[in-house]
Formats: structure tokens, sequence, C-alpha cells
């Protein structure tokens, strides 16, 4: 890589709001124009989902930036629903350091159009694996929308091949 496109990557903190909620609605248009069926939050509830998330100990939101400019971003946190919820409110505040369900969850992985296919995002997906293992997780998991190429080529590069399809069609 160029020295002038020197990739940086660090975590998020609260006065990142903006910033990640800008990355997130770029994504968001990204997978709506890809055909994903979910409803699309409106802006300022996703905010408000951003602003909540970056709060939290146990969510890894990490910002990657090439000569200081944001390119793209990771979403990681573990997966705690199979836990009862006073233990799962406990482990908001306070991770595990060796949860039992050791199941990690990529919510969102992406990367800027004109940042693609130059090594980012799987920077941003090694950088969210490290900081999951640090809270012991074994396995990871994420969800993609059929003929995501991308994202399936930059899954696979880190060990993760498709599991489940769903089906889904108008009736
Ligand atoms: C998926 C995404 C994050 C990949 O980011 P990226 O920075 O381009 O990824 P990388 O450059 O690290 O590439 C990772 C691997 O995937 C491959 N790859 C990337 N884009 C590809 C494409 N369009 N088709 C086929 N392979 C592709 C790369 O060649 C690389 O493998 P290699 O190292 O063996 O060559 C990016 O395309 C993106 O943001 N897409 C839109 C949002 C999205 O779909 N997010 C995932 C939701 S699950």
């Amino acid at each position: 890589m160029a020295p002038d496109r020197e990739l940086t990557i660090r975590r998020a903190t609260r006065d990142d709001l903006d910033l990640v909620a800008a990355l997130y609605e770029q994504l968001v248009q990204d997978q709506v124009a890809r055909g994903w069926t979910g409803r699309p939050t409106p802006a300022d509830e996703s905010r408000s989902y951003i602003a909540g998330r970056l709060q939290r100990a146990d969510v890894h939101y990490l910002i990657a930036s090439e000569a200081g400019l944001p390119v793209g971003f990771v979403e990681a946190a573990l997966l705690l629903h199979r836990q009862p919820w006073p233990l799962r409110l406990l482990h908001r505040l306070l991770p595990p350091a060796k949860p039992q369900a050791a199941l990690g969850y990529i919510h969102n992985i992406y990367v800027r159009d004109d940042g693609r296919r130059t090594g980012v995002g799987s920077s941003l997906l090694t950088a969210a694996i490290s900081a999951l293992k640090t809270q012991g997780i074994r396995r990871l998991r994420a969800h993609v929308i059929a003929g995501n190429e991308a994202s399936f080529a930059l899954f696979a590069k880190a060990g993760l091949l498709p599991t489940q399809t769903a089906v889904e069609g108008e009736v």
C-alpha cells in the first residue's frame, strides 16, 4: 500500500456518532440497492441506535481511515441472546472474559466505494476478530445477502463459509 494511503483502524467513541451514522446510512443504501428486503430504519432512529451501541463496552465499532479520511467501519459484538436477560444486562456493562456462548457476530461491515478492493475490509474484519477474541469467541457469524460476492469473498478469506440459505419471494 502506498504511504499516502496508510490505513489506520481505531475504536469509535461517542464523539464519532456523526461519522458512524453517515457511514451506516451509506451501508443501508448499499444494502437496499442489493435487494435487502428489511425495513430501513429512519435516519434519526439509526442515530439513536448507534449512540446507544457506541456506549456499550461489549460492542466494537471500529473505524478505518486512509490519509486521515474515514473509509469504512465494522460493528461487531458477542451474541449473548442464549443467556438469561439479567446476565445479558450485566454483560452489557461488564463484558465476560470467557463468555459461555463464545459466538461473535458481525452486525455491519462497510467500505466506501472508492476504498474497496485494497484490503480495507479484510483489515477491519481482522481487527474485529481480534477484539472479539479478547472476549473469548471461538466462532464468528454474519449474514450476507445472496449475490453479494464481495462480502462472501471477504468472509471466506477469514474462514467463514455459507451455512444456511433463506428463501423469499412475492406470493
Ligand atoms: C464487502 C466489503 C466490506 C469488502 O470490502 P473491501 O475493502 O473491498 O474488501 P478487501 O479489499 O479486503 O477484499 C477481501 C477479499 O474479497 C475479495 N473481493 C472484494 N470485493 C470483491 C468482489 N466485488 N468480487 C469478488 N471478490 C471480491 C478481494 O479480492 C479479497 O480477496 P483476496 O485478498 O484473496 O484478493 C465491501 O465490498 C463493501 O463495503 N460492500 C458494501 C457493504 C456490504 O455489502 N457489506 C457486507 C454486509 S454483510
